[in-house]
């Protein structure tokens, strides 16, 4: 198992894209699906961050930020249907948060439906807290809640000095 943070560092290929694809339609159909246009922006657009996990080769699930100075928003996250309920996703979100806190994100935020109930489940595992909630906020009239998370990550939290002098930390992809 391997996780690849700030994607647009590696050679993306065509099956790379093609299996975030797949993964999204499962997913979100019905509901906002991507194309390759929209996937590309986010993969190569500095304001996110772009997180997948591989396994034999393949993209079995993906997660994206907005970052905006120091605070991120998470847009999505999704596991491909075979591999849900493993664990996956919750292994993803805490390396993708970890490197939103080694580029000095303090805060992710974000909104979830309120029945999504294994969303969450997830959230709140990961130490996510309920904020506020908003109603009626989807197309289809379901209230969002709206969760918040300071990135505490122990020995990353309130960087005094950058660890790497500045420097972008090292895209070296987490092996597992
Ligand atoms: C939400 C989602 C990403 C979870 O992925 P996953 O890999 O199955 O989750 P994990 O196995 O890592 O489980 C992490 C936690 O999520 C919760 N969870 C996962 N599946 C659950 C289920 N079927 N029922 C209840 N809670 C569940 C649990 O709290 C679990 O922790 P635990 O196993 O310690 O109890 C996945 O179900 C998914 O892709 N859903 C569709 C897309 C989506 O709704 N994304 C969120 C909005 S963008």
């Amino acid at each position: 198992m391997v996780i690849f943070s700030n994607l647009n560092q590696f050679n993306l290929t065509k099956i790379d894209l093609e299996n975030i694809i797949e993964i999204d339609s499962q997913n979100f159909k019905g509901l906002s699906i991507w194309d390759k246009e929209d996937f590309l922006y986010y993969i190569t657009n500095k304001n996110y961050l772009f997180s997948v996990i591989k396994k034999d080769g393949c993209i079995v699930g993906f997660c994206l930020s907005f970052i905006s100075s120091f605070e991120s928003e998470l847009y999505k996250i999704a596991i491909k249907k075979d591999f849900q309920n493993l664990g996956l996703a919750k292994l993803l979100l805490i390396l993708h948060l970890a490197c939103l806190n080694l580029k000095g994100i303090k805060v992710s935020y974000l909104e979830v439906s309120i029945n999504n109930y294994k969303a969450i489940n997830l959230y709140k595992k990961i130490g996510y807290k309920e904020i506020k909630k908003r109603e009626k906020y989807y197309y289809n009239k379901e209230d969002a809640l709206v969760m918040k998370l300071e990135l505490r990550i122990r020995g990353l939290s309130n960087p005094q000095k950058p660890l790497n002098n500045g420097i972008s930390p090292p895209h070296t992809p987490f092996k597992i």
